[in-house]
Parts: C-alpha cells; structure tokens; sequence
C-alpha cells in the first residue's frame, strides 16, 4: 500500500489527463513468447486491467478507455474470440461490484448489440448498477471500430434531417459529438498504446484529433501501475498547442 502511493506521489495531479485512452495490446506476444497459448496472454491481460483501473481510481481520472475488442477482432480463430468472450463475461461478473463501491460509472462502447444475449444482460446490468456513480467514467470498448462508430452517428444524423428533426447546417462538431458512442465525454488527452506496434488500429479516432501518443515496447501483461505512473508524468511535460502558438 505505501508503495502505491510512493508511486502515485510522483505524478502533479493538477497536470493530470482528463481522459486516458489505452490499446490493451501485446497479450498473444507475451503468450508465446513464454510457449503458453493465447489465452493465457489475455486471462494474464485482464488482472493488468484491474491494476490501472485501481490506479485511475486512486488518481481519481475523470475517464478511463480501454480497448478490449475490436470490430476487426473477429477474424481471429473462434476458440479465440469465444475465450476472450467468455473472459469478458467473468470480467464483469467478478469485477462488478469492487467497481461499484470505488464509484466508478461504467459504460461500453460499440456494437454491444451483436454479442450473445447473455452477455448483453451482464453489461446492462453492471452498467445500470454504477449509473449514478460520480467517479472514474471507466469506458470499455468491446466490438468497437472507430470508423464504425462515425458511420453510424453520420447514419443517425442523416436520419435527423430526413425526418425534418435537423437541417443539415445543425450537423457541427458539437451535435456530432453528441451522436457518438463516447457523448459527454472529454477528448483524449493520451492514448497509450502497448506491445511496440505505432498504430492506432482503429480506435477513438475523432476523439484522439488532439491526443498526445505514448507508445511502449512493454507487452500488456506487464504494464505496471509504475509505467501506467510513467506515461502520465511524460504527459504532465508535453506541450500541447492545439494548432495554436506556444503560450
Ligand atoms: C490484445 O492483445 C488483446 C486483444 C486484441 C483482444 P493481442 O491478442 O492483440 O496480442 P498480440 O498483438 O497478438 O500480441
Ligand atoms: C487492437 O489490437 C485491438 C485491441 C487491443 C482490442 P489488435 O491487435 O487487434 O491490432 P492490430 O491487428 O495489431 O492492428
Ligand atoms: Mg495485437
């Protein structure tokens, strides 16, 4: 415990992020490289989720996204896709209620409408049960591509104005926003990438416009509340200008 906040210590927390985006990504690499399957890599991914949700909590972070399962993630083998599904499903089954007494709101990005029945009644249930926390907005992307989700808020939108609802001069950055996935949510301020590759895989992609990018060679596995503290500090020193002049 006193090691937890000899490492929370060392962040400025008047420079902190408002909103961390995280690619969770590296789990199949560990695996193998340690001659164990895949889905070791991603169970052994899952307790390295609990601890920098418990860092953010700590931090008190206005909002935590992480990626869990892309639109394009179900090309994998299906012994795969079903394991990391099932792992989702005993995710929240365990997590839930540890969530709920540390006041975190939880919400899930993307097309949670194609996952199984069962699994669409434990995230309504674990979001109904933390929606009136006021703590870490914790945002978990399962079955989302970024390209996805600005098709379908253009879909809606477009829709708005057939109906008369909107003329099209009503479609700005703000009502756009509004009809995305992560409506009311800050910008991502750093997004944070594991495992080595330098890409964005379709995550976040409005939302990212203006993030400042940490990426890290560490496989997801083994991303440590101390580098999660690390990434935060290298925030705290960035200049952002947002297309602006130095200030
Ligand atoms: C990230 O780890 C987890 C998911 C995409 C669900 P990967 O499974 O992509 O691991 P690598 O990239 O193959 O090592
Ligand atoms: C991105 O990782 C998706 C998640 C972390 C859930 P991938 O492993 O799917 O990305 P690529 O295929 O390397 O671009
Ligand atoms: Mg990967």
């Amino acid at each position: 415990m006193i090691r937890d906040e000899e490492i929370l210590n060392r962040v400025d927390k008047e420079k902190l992020p408002r909103h961390v985006a995280i690619i969770m990504d590296g789990n199949g690499r560990w695996a193998s490289y340690r001659g164990l399957l895949r889905s070791a890599g991603h169970s052994a991914g899952m307790k390295t989720l609990k601890k920098i949700l418990t860092v953010a909590v700590n931090l008190n972070l206005e909002a935590l996204t992480v990626y869990a399962f892309s639109t394009e993630n179900w090309k994998r083998p299906h012994a795969e896709v079903d394991f990391l599904l099932k792992l989702f499903s005993e995710y929240l089954e365990k997590e839930k209620l540890e969530m709920h007494e540390k006041n975190v709101r939880l919400r899930f990005l993307g097309r949670v409408e194609e996952f199984s029945a069962g699994i669409q009644n434990q995230i309504r249930e674990a979001t109904q049960l933390m929606k009136n926390n006021t703590g870490v907005k914790f945002n978990i992307a399962a079955n989302y591509g970024g390209q996805d989700e600005i098709l379908r808020a253009a879909q809606k939108l477009a829709q708005d104005v057939a109906t008369g609802k909107i003329s099209p001069a009503q479609i700005t950055a703000s009502t756009f926003e509004d009809a995305l996935d992560t409506c009311g949510l800050p910008p991502v301020d750093l997004l944070i990438r594991t495992s080595g590759d330098i890409r964005i895989s379709n995550f976040l992609l409005w939302q990212s416009a203006y993030a400042e990018l940490f990426f890290t060679n560490t496989q997801w596995p083994e991303f440590s509340p101390e580098e999660f503290v690390d990434a935060l500090i290298d925030f705290s020193h960035r200049e952002r200008k947002f297309g602006g002049v130095k200030s």
